[in-house]
């Protein structure tokens, strides 16, 4: 998987993006919407290693996100297949971690939106989700913007937190292929 946007490209990861994404992983504000919060750098490795793996199953993935002016790593952004954890699944998930110091210049609208791009014709796929726990407003947001609709009969939790956490309620955003896309 192999995507350019006029200032970024979604591209597999590569050994010298696992310290710069390690840095991402272990920033409380980054993780501030994930449980467990904060994942060590091995724990950043095996997660790549996942992402790898499903890339060479699937031929889609959670990738890395380059700035193509400097080759600076911003974060990594993608598609990833969920199983029965997510309800009404199997699904085909959109999902994003940028490096705090590049929130807010529009990177991850750009990638996001080509990835989408990616997903309908290059993929063929109908339709893509997005999932998050219910506080976190600026993802949220994102999928609002590009186009992704909530419908609060699809909200769950996340079984995987504990109850009374504020991170347990979740909500659900889907999107459908266009049909110029077809
Ligand atoms: C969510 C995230 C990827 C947004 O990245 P970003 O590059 O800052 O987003 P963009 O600049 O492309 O913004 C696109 C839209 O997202 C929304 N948005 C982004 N950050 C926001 C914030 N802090 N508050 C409210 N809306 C926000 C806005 O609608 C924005 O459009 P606008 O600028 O026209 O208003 C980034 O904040 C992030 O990596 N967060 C931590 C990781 C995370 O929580 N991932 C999801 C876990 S499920």
């Amino acid at each position: 998987m192999f995507i350019e946007t006029p200032r970024l490209v979604l591209r597999p990861w590569a050994e010298r993006d696992i310290e710069a994404f390690a840095l991402v992983n272990a920033d409380p504000e980054v993780r501030r919407y994930y449980y467990p919060a904060l994942l060590t750098p091995d724990e950043t490795r095996s997660m790549l290693a996942d992402c790898d793996r499903h890339l060479q199953a699937q031929g889609f993935g959670f990738v890395a996100v380059e700035r193509r002016a400097d080759g600076a790593l911003i974060g990594g952004l993608g598609l990833s297949s969920t199983g029965d954890e997510i309800p009404g699944g199997p699904h085909v998930e959109i999902g994003w971690i940028l490096g705090r110091s590049h929130w807010r210049q529009g990177y991850a609208f750009e990638a996001a939106s080509a990835c989408l791009a990616y997903a309908w014709s290059t993929l063929g796929l109908r339709q893509v989700i997005g999932y998050t726990s219910a506080i976190n407003t600026p993802s949220r947001a994102l999928m609002q913007r590009l186009g992704m609709h909530s419908d609060p009969a699809d909200d769950f939790p996340d079984l995987t937190v504990p109850e009374g956490d504020p991170l347990r309620p979740h909500v659900l955003y889907r999107i459908d292929r266009p049909a110029q896309a077809i």
